[in-house]
């Protein structure tokens, strides 16, 4: 039996073994990737050379080592050729994230600069600062273009039966669809005046769950020639699993050190986000703390003092303990999902090791 400081230990060496296989395969890639792009243009080299240096500066890897376990769950024949597959997790994740980006006006991921912010810099280094920001936006859209058809690139040429990469690929779409769907939700709500839990929920389901947990596990487990029974199952893991990443997000986003993240602390009151923290604060909190509140949403400059008075708000009400709770049950809901399938043991020990791990983590 683990104890939590074993988990710890165990989950953090597994997860930094896989890291570096990821990694291996990715620079592979990118280095692939440039020389192609380096065919066009050296303006089209620049923008690959620095889309592989943002996808290798960081991050925890998660939806590719889910994608491997999804396999595992099922299989353990073609290792290798699952985590080369893997990295098209990655590879969206590099998408999605320059996107969000963009979106969220956030100039700061794992701890450098958004992609946006880099591609301003170099058209000031290159053409100088006139429409500087309209050319970094412009190129990191097209920068998430390209990882998109990248991302598929690689399923395609992945090693496994085409039959159940074609599934795979179906997989995928359905995810894209899913994040943009989320997306929308989650940019329309900062307007809305009233929202609830339920529908916080669904954006978490939509615009997380669904790229982060499930479609990775499902992918990987297509790959092995996973049946819908087996996908049910993993999706019954990976749901709650998936809600609580985010809510652990957002609870990052107001209670995190920067340090530790790689993300600007705060942002997301900034921004206008209606997160659950907000939501339960709102409801908790005497009739001057909601005015400070909903004049705070969307504020982008308010200060640090300022975000602080929110931030004791949400301790005070509860808020910050119900959202706790809410990761804890669901974590757990997450692990007795799979306890007792027939996938294989080791995969479920696994499964189980990172969703306590996703559930406290710090970054
Ligand atoms: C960030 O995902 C985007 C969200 C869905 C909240 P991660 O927290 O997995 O980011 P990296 O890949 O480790 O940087
Ligand atoms: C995460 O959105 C979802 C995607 C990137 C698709 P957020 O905006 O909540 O995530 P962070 O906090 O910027 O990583
Ligand atoms: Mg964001
Ligand atoms: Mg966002």
């Amino acid at each position: 039996m683990n104890t939590p400081a074993d988990i710890t230990i165990t989950i953090t060496d597994m997860l930094a073994k896989y890291q570096k296989q990821i990694n291996g395969r990715l620079e592979i890639f990118f280095d692939e990737k440039i020389e192609e792009a380096l065919r066009i243009s050296s303006y089209t080299q620049e923008v690959v050379l620095n889309i592989k240096e943002y996808t290798l500066r960081g991050g925890k890897r998660l939806r590719p080592i889910f994608c491997i376990y999804g396999y595992k769950c099922l299989a353990d024949t073609d290792i290798e050729a699952i985590i080369d597959a893997s990295i098209s997790l990655e590879l969206m994740q590099s998408y999605f994230l320059i996107h969000d980006d963009i979106m969220d006006e956030d100039n700061l991921r794992r701890g450098e600069l958004a992609f946006h912010i880099i591609c301003k810099d170099l058209c000031e280094r290159q053409f100088g600062k006139n429409k500087s920001p309209k050319f970094g936006v412009n190129m990191a859209i097209v920068a998430g273009d390209l990882l998109e058809a990248y991302a598929k690139e690689v399923l395609i040429k992945s090693e496994f039966k085409p039959e159940n990469v074609n599934k795979a690929l179906a997989a995928y779409t359905g995810i894209t669809k899913k994040v943009g769907f989320g997306q929308i939700l989650d940019i329309t709500n900062e307007r809305r005046a009233s929202f609830n839990e339920d529908e916080i929920l669904t954006v978490h389901r939509l615009k997380t769950a669904s790229y982060t947990t499930e479609g990775p596990l499902h992918i990987g487990a297509l790959l092995s020639g996973a049946k819908e029974a087996d996908l049910q199952i993993l999706s019954n893991y990976a749901s709650p699993l998936g809600l609580a990443f985010q809510i652990q997000d957002d609870i990052l986003g107001l209670f995190g050190v920067e340090g530790k993240t790689g993300k600007p602390t705060g942002s997301d009151i900034r921004e206008g986000k209606k997160s659950l923290l907000i939501l339960h604060a709102l409801k908790r909190c005497a009739d001057d703390e909601k005015e400070l509140i909903l004049k705070a949403l969307g504020n982008e400059r308010l200060t640090a003092d300022e975000i602080d008075v929110i931030r004791a708000i949400v301790r005070e009400t509860g808020s910050l303990e119900y959202s706790e709770n809410l990761v804890a049950g669901l974590i757990d809901e997450a692990v007795n999902a799979i306890k007792d399938s027939h996938f294989r043991t080791d995969a479920k020990e696994f499964l189980a090791d990172i969703a306590y791990f996703i559930g406290s983590r710090e970054y």
